[in-house]
C-alpha cells in the first residue's frame, strides 16, 4: 500500500507540477511573500527544476538574435545580430516586488527587481554606424550589463484543464530595463585589432549612448526570454498550486 501511495505521489509530482516543500507556499495576495518565493526558487534552482517546468537560468542560449536592424522609416543606423548568444546572470536576480498574485488570476501580473550583472556572450555581426561613427565587424563579443533593474508586466489568461485545476497562460511579457553601466568588447571590429580596441574604448566611454541605441533590442530579447521561462512553468504548475489554502 505504501509503495502504491508513493508511486501515486511520484506520478502526481511528475505529471502535474508541484512546488517542492523547501520553497514554501504563500497566501494568495501576499505580494511580499510571492516576491520572496520567486527569489528563493532562483537561488535554490539556478540549474532549473524539471518538476515545475523551470529551465536553467544561470546560462541561457539563443540563436540568431537581432538587436538592431536598419529599416526604412526607422531611425536605427545599425544592423547588429548575434549568430549565437549565451546570457548569464539571471539566476542571481532578486525579485523585490510582485503585483497581481491574488486568488483570482488577474489579467496582468507584474514582477520587478534587479540583477547585479548580466553577461551576453556570443558571435556577432554588425555594420552601419554607431555614435555617428561608421562601424562594421564580425567575431566574438562580450557585453556586460551592471545593476540591471527590471519591471516586467505579464498578460495572463486563465485556462481550466481536465484535471479541474486552473492554469495561467502567459500571453505576453513586456519589461522595462534600467541599467547602471554597460561594458562592451566586440572583437575584430574593422578586421583590425588596434582600430577595434580604439572603437571599444570610445563606446565604453559613452556607454549610456550605447545603451540608448541597444536598449530596445536587448529589452525585446529579455521579453522573449522571460516569456519562454514563465510560459513553461505556468504550463506545468497549476496557478492554484502556487498558493497555500
Ligand atoms: C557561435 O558561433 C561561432 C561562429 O559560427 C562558433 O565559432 C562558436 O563555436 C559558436 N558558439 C557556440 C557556443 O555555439
Amino acid at each position: 500500500m505504501k509503495v502504491i501511495l508513493f508511486i501515486f505521489c511520484l506520478w502526481r509530482a511528475v505529471v502535474m507540477g508541484q512546488l517542492p516543500p523547501e520553497i514554501g507556499k504563500c497566501k494568495a495576495g501576499d505580494s511580499i511573500c510571492v516576491a520572496e518565493m520567486f527569489t528563493r526558487i532562483m537561488r535554490l534552482y539556478p540549474k532549473g527544476l524539471a518538476s515545475i517546468g523551470l529551465g536553467a537560468l544561470d546560462s541561457i542560449s539563443f540563436e540568431n538574435v537581432i538587436v538592431s536592424r536598419i529599416e526604412p522609416g526607422d531611425p536605427a543606423t545599425l544592423d547588429l545580430r548575434f549568430h549565437n548568444l549565451t546570457v548569464s546572470g539571471f539566476a542571481d536576480a532578486t525579485v523585490a516586488e510582485s503585483k497581481g498574485f491574488d486568488a483570482e488570476l488577474p489579467r496582468v501580473l507584474e514582477l520587478s527587481g534587479w540583477t547585479p550583472l548580466l553577461k551576453l556572450d556570443g558571435f556577432y555581426e554588425m555594420h552601419g554606424s554607431l555614435l555617428t561613427l561608421p562601424i562594421q565587424g564580425k567575431g566574438h563579443a562580450l557585453v556586460e550589463i551592471k545593476e540591471c533593474r527590471f519591471r516586467c508586466k505579464m498578460r495572463a489568461l486563465e485556462k481550466l484543464r481536465g484535471d479541474d485545476k486552473r492554469y495561467a497562460e502567459i500571453a505576453k511579457v513586456k519589461c522595462l530595463l534600467d541599467v547602471q553601466g554597460v561594458h562592451l568588447n566586440f572583437e575584430n571590429l574593422f578586421n583590425n585589432p588596434e582600430l577595434s580596441d580604439a572603437m571599444n574604448e570610445v563606446a565604453n566611454a559613452k556607454w549610456l549612448d550605447i545603451w540608448h541605441t541597444l536598449r530596445k533590442g536587448i529589452t525585446s530579447a529579455v521579453d522573449e526570454l522571460v516569456q519562454s521561462v514563465l510560459k513553461r512553468v505556468a504550463d506545468k504548475l497549476p496557478y492554484d498550486d502556487i498558493y497555500r489554502d
